[in-house]
């Protein structure tokens, strides 16, 4: 049998939209890995993979997080929009048999980041933020902070982040402030 690229796999498993932000942030990381000595290829199989389970039903993706042995923490529990960066992570390592650790991370950590990110890690939660296709305000300052330092784009997205869930009301997870803390206390200059 004829082996199916990873673009092909995600492909049928989204819409249009979500299909074509995934290109989008598979050729964004690209671009961040060349700039910061990354592995290009691993960047792009991130990237595409990203999102590979977002638009699978909620069961299903809580059915495939909890076989696979996760418990979910109570922000993660009420916050659905955590749990495609989980079920994916498990996803692509059942069902694709990714075994690059870094690779799984980066998905696993893309929506909240946390302490100790990888480069690879790094790569994708801006890239999610930073493909072509995303509005929103404060895009362009984003997009020039990633040219320059991932840590102060990593920052300058959490200082939206968190302002957005607390107007909302929204719980933040321990991880994403893990992830913040530990950037900021770690930046050089
Ligand atoms: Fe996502
Ligand atoms: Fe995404």
């Amino acid at each position: 049998m004829e082996q199916r690229s990873y673009s092909e796999i995600v492909r049928d498993l989204m819409g249009d939209y979500r299909y074509e932000h995934s290109v989008n942030v598979a050729a964004e990381a690209v671009e961040l890995a060349r700039l910061y000595g990354e592995n290009e290829e691993k960047a792009y199989t991130a990237g595409i993979l990203h999102d590979i389970t977002k638009e699978f039903p909620k069961e299903e993706q809580l059915r495939i997080i909890t076989d696979f042995g996760i418990i979910l923490d109570d922000v993660q529990q009420k916050a659905p929009k955590l749990w495609h960066s989980i079920s994916g992570s498990v996803y692509i390592q059942t069902a694709l048999d990714v075994t690059d650790g870094d690779i799984v991370n980066a998905v696993r950590y893309h929506t909240t980041g946390r302490a100790n990110m990888s480069l690879l890690e790094k790569i994708i939660y801006i890239a999610d933020y930073t493909a072509q296709g995303r509005t929103y305000n404060g895009v362009e300052i984003m997009r020039e902070k990633s040219r320059s330092s991932l840590e102060d784009a990593m920052i300058f997205s959490f200082q939206f982040t968190f302002q957005k869930l607390s107007s909302e009301g929204i719980a933040i997870h321990p991880d994403e402030l893990f992830a913040y803390n530990d950037i900021v206390l770690n930046k050089r200059g």
